[in-house]
């Protein structure tokens, strides 16, 4: 399973770079001009700078939304750097340019999926990855979780090879829901992935040993004397 960080924010993904499990990032227009990044020159720069600091799929999004703007665009995103995954949304001109751009080899995720329909129409245009937004479906009191496993149950069964990345995961429990029912890649911000780790038995267990550790250290030191 992948984990990739769902931020623009280049502190937070060097942090999730720096535990040592991240496979990659995913932005959006809103995450990019939430770090004050617009202009054509500083959205490139700052994508490699994603670039830089990680191993590989660093997502990053069109603005276009007619075939051949999104197409020019995606080329022109792609040429940043080999790590680029040109992101499109699920629209019919969308499909249409995630077959194109995925035909010259150029990985394509396709977002603001929320339905297994979608889902279908994006792998067999030949998305590499394919982002159903379970949290929002939770918004509106709809079944994320329920979603992710119809489309891997569906890809299953025809052997489609594109991921499905469980996009919009809000906590831990979507996290784990996602790992559940075969997921491939869940995207969330860096906090949920450093959530995994708590726990209060392990606190708790680790205050045991070393307070015992440092009893028995002052009992040998008492004996010596
Ligand atoms: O990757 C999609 C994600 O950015 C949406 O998350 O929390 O805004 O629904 P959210």
């Amino acid at each position: 399973m992948k984990f990739f960080v769902d931020t623009a924010n280049l502190k937070e993904i060097q942090e999730a770079q720096d535990l040592g499990v991240l496979d990659g990032v995913t932005t959006n227009p809103s995450l990019m001009a939430k770090e004050g990044i617009t202009g054509e020159d500083k959205v490139r720069a700052h994508y490699k700078a994603i670039c830089d600091t990680v191993d590989d799929n660093v997502s990053a999004e069109v603005i276009s939304t007619n075939f051949d703007e999104m197409v020019r665009e995606g080329l022109s995103l792609a040429k940043i750097d080999d790590k680029i995954v040109v992101k499109i949304p699920m629209i019919k001109d969308g499909v249409k340019a995630i077959k194109y751009l995925s035909s010259q080899g150029i990985r394509v995720n396709c977002t603001l999926v929320f339905s297994a329909g979608q889902a279908l129409l994006a792998a067999k245009a030949g998305a590499s990855y394919v982002s159903p937004f379970m949290g929002r479906l939770d918004d509106i009191s709809t079944d994320g979780v329920a979603l992710i496993q119809q489309i891997v149950h569906i890809y299953q069964n025809f052997s489609f090879e594109t991921e499905v990345l469980a996009a919009s995961i809000r906590h831990t429990m979507h996290l784990i829901q996602c790992a559940e029912v075969g997921a491939d890649v869940v995207t969330c911000p860096t906090k949920v992935i450093l959530a995994l780790l708590n726990h209060p038995l392990t606190d708790k267990g680790l205050a045991q040993f070393l307070s015992d550790h440092k009893k028995a250290q002052e009992a040998s030191a008492q004996t010596v004397a």
